[in-house]
């Protein structure tokens, strides 16, 4: 039986703004076992970076966790005051490669002495101490060494992008939540990037969570898939279940409009219409307004069914 490493039980992070109150997480649940990676796709604003923002404990205000668990090896780190879960889970348990991170590099310290600098901190290491390490995360990132004196300007995007996840891994967490860490990046680097983190993922026995909009990116490196949409997990499976086998209406519109090399254009496929407002989101199924499908029944939440082993899907189709 393997490990459990997180598990995250009916979460709800809700953003309390003048406009009213945006339910960007709503009500998930997922579980992922030591050393097992999990994507998870959907559009922009279906609520991907509150999840693992939430995870972390970083939800910007005016965000705040109103329910759920987060269960990190065996241990509630909602119920741990900010200073403990600081000191013994961010960055030494759970790390995260931000959203365009690697444009917030500071541009007046080396990069050395940004690596060297989370050392510094978590683990008292000696400035000197913490260089000579920061040299070896660079050298596992694929950045030779000597560029431990380099700024982030003298360094291209693919180069800024490691070094962000060189920070990531500097107090080897056994889990790394990675958010669109390829965009901005052209298609080589991007491959470059994505070969590092299955390299860095078997390399090191940790577990990464993957967030992307991007269906066939997840799918180079994911164990198991999640697909969000409107603050919800609506799918979710290993990836031979999610690729292969599509049961959400929403899932097969997103792998329908992937190009693939032998199909014609004309093949693919899209989405009409947009997200909804998670301020104000439709009663019941949340792609009702979009789905082909729909009836009557829609009208009301769709429960989560497990239709295979391992692979839930929440769609009134199934029930
Ligand atoms: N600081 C904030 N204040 C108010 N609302 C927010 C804030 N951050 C996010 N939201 C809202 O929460 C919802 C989910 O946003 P989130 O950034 O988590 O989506 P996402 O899936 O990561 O999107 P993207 O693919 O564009 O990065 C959106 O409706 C967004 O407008
Ligand atoms: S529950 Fe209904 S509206 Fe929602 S995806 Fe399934 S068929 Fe479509
Ligand atoms: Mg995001």
């Amino acid at each position: 039986m393997s490990e459990k490493l997180l598990e995250v039980n009916g979460l709800k992070t809700y953003f309390y703004t003048m406009k009213g109150v945006v339910k960007a997480v709503d009500g998930v649940d997922f579980l992922l076992s030591k050393g097992e990676s999990l994507g998870i796709a959907g559009e922009s604003g279906c609520g991907k970076s509150t999840l693992a923002f939430s995870i972390i404990r970083l939800v910007p205000a005016p965000g705040r966790i109103v329910g759920g668990k987060i269960n990190f090896m065996g241990k509630n780190v909602l119920e741990l005051n900010e200073e403990e879960f600081r000191k013994t889970i961010r960055w030494k348990g759970i790390s995260m490669i931000f959203q365009g991170a690697m444009n917030a590099l500071n541009p007046v310290y080396t990069i050395g002495d940004q690596i060297a600098e989370i050392l510094v901190i978590h683990k008292n290491y000696t400035k000197k101490e913490a260089l000579e390490e920061a040299g070896k995360l660079l050298a596992m990132v694929g950045i030779d060494p000597r560029r431990i004196r380099s700024y982030p300007h003298e360094l291209s995007g693919g180069m800024k992008q490691r070094v962000v996840i060189a920070m990531a891994l500097a107090l080897k967490p056994p889990l790394v939540i990675a958010d669109e860490p390829t965009t901005a990046l052209d298609v080589v680097v991007q491959a470059q990037i994505m070969n590092l983190l299955k390299k860095l993922k078997k390399e090191l026995g940790i577990s990464i969570i993957l967030i992307s909009h991007d269906l066939s990116l997840i799918a180079e490196i994911a164990d198991k898939v999640a697909i969000m949409y409107g603050g919800k997990i609506v799918e979710i499976g290993s990836s031979e279940h999610i690729y292969l086998n599509p049961k959400h209406p929403y899932t097969q519109g997103l792998l329908g409009s992937i190009p693939r090399l032998k199909g014609e254009i004309k093949d693919l496929t899209w989405i009409p219409g947009v997200p909804p407002d998670l301020s104000n989101p439709p009663p019941g199924c949340r792609f009702a307004p979009r789905c082909k499908y729909a009836s009557e029944k829609c009208n009301k939440e769709p429960p989560m069914i497990e239709i295979e082993k391992g692979h839930f899907v929440s769609c009134w189709l199934y029930a």
